[in-house]
C-alpha cells in the first residue's frame, strides 16, 4: 500500500535528486583564460582566402601587429580592418582579420566579454565556433553576427546532416528557421535573433558591450547575452569566477535541445574564431546592403571609403573557457 505520506516522502527525495544531477550537469570549472597576448600566442591569424567571399584579405599576425590591426596590451585586444587604404578596384580588398584558439573545444562554456564590435556600412563581424578544416560535418555555433549594423544579433547553428529544432523554443529570442542541416536549408542556419537591439553593432558599442556565453553540451547548445549596464549579468559571469552554475541564469536566449537533432553527434571539436569581413556573400547582397540604407554598391563603397572603417574593430576583455 502506498501512503500520502509515502508519496510526499517519495516525490521529494525524486526532485531532490533531479535537482542534484541538473546542478551537477550546469557546473563547470575554469579551462582557459585569453586576455590580451594570450591572443597572439594561443590563438593563430587564418590568412585563408575568405570562404564567404567578403572584400578583405585576412593577414597573417606579424603584418597585422606591424599594421596594428591587431592590438593586445594589458586587458585589451583590438582587432580591425584597415581604415586608411584606398583600394584599386582590380587588387586584392581591405586588409582584416580573423583568429582561432589554437585549442578545440566539445563540452564547454565559452564565456565572450567584449567593449566594442566592427560597426559600418558593409560590415560582417562574427564571433562564433567551429573547425574550419572539418565544416560542416563538426558543426557551427554563431554566438555573434549580423551585418550593415542591422540589429539585433543572430545566434545560429549550421551543422552537416539531418537536425531540425522543434517550433516552440524555451527561449527569450525570436526564432526564424528550424532547419539547421546545410543540405537542405542552404546553409541559412536555424537561427534565433535576440530581443534587444543592443545585442549588436552600434547599441551594443553605445551599452559598452556585454557578455555572451555559449554552453555545449552532448544534449544542448544555449546561448545567454547580458548587455554590460543592466544590472542582470550573474556574478559568476561579471568576476570570471573559477567556478560557474549555468543553472542560474536562467532562461537563455538561444536554446538548441536535441529533440529532433543528435547534438552530441552533429558536432566535432571546434575552434573559437574571431573575423570580420566586409561584404561577401551576405553582408554585400545587393538587397541586403540597400535595405540597410547602404550607400551605392558594397564593394565600391569598401575600395573607396577607407575612413568610413573607423569603427570596425572588435575590443575584447576577454573569452574564458569552462569545462
Ligand atoms: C594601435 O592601436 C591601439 C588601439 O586602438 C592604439 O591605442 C595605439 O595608439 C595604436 N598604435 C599606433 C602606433 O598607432
Amino acid at each position: 500500500m502506498f501512503t500520502s505520506s509515502m508519496r510526499s516522502t517519495s516525490s521529494v527525495f525524486l526532485a531532490l535528486s533531479a535537482l542534484a544531477l541538473e546542478g551537477l550537469a550546469a557546473t563547470y570549472n575554469i579551462d582557459t583564460t585569453y586576455i590580451g597576448t594570450d591572443f597572439l600566442n594561443s590563438w593563430t591569424h587564418e590568412t585563408l582566402l575568405d570562404p564567404t567571399g567578403g572584400r578583405v584579405t585576412y593577414v597573417d599576425q606579424a603584418t597585422a601587429l606591424a599594421d596594428n590591426l591587431t592590438y593586445a596590451n594589458g586587458d585589451t585586444l583590438i582587432m580591425r580592418c584597415d581604415d586608411t587604404t584606398v583600394l584599386s578596384a582590380d587588387g586584392p580588398g581591405r586588409n582584416s582579420v580573423r583568429i582561432k584558439s589554437n585549442a578545440q573545444y566539445t563540452t564547454h562554456v565559452t564565456i565572450f566579454d567584449i567593449r566594442h564590435m566592427p560597426q559600418g556600412c558593409a560590415t560582417w563581424p562574427a564571433a562564433w565556433e567551429t573547425d574550419d578544416t572539418d565544416w560542416p560535418d563538426a558543426g557551427e555555433v554563431d554566438v555573434i553576427e549580423g551585418v550593415n549594423d542591422q540589429t539585433p544579433n543572430t545566434i545560429s547553428v549550421h551543422v552537416g546532416s539531418t537536425c531540425s529544432m522543434p517550433s516552440s523554443r524555451d527561449e527569450s529570442g525570436t526564432p526564424g528557421s528550424n532547419n539547421c542541416d546545410v543540405n537542405t536549408d542552404g546553409n541559412s542556419g536555424c537561427g534565433v535573433s535576440n530581443p534587444t537591439d543592443n545585442s549588436y553593432g552600434p547599441d551594443f558599442n553605445s551599452a559598452g558591450g556585454g557578455w555572451y556565453a555559449m554552453e555545449r553540451t552532448s544534449s544542448v547548445i544555449n546561448v545567454w547575452f547580458w548587455t554590460r549596464t543592466n544590472g542582470g549579468v550573474p556574478s559568476d559571469v561579471s568576476s570570471a569566477a573559477s567556478s560557474i552554475d549555468t543553472s542560474n541564469w536562467g532562461q537563455p536566449v538561444g536554446y538548441f535541445p536535441n529533440t529532433d537533432c543528435d547534438i552530441g553527434s552533429v558536432f566535432g571539436a571546434n575552434n573559437i574564431i574571431f573575423d570580420l569581413t566586409l561584404c561577401g556573400n551576405w553582408a554585400g547582397l545587393s538587397s541586403v546592403y540597400s535595405a540597410a540604407g547602404c550607400p551605392g554598391d558594397c564593394v565600391d563603397y569598401v575600395n573607396n571609403n577607407p575612413s568610413a572603417f573607423s569603427e570596425a574593430y572588435w575590443d575584447v576583455a576577454s573569452v574564458i573557457v569552462y569545462t
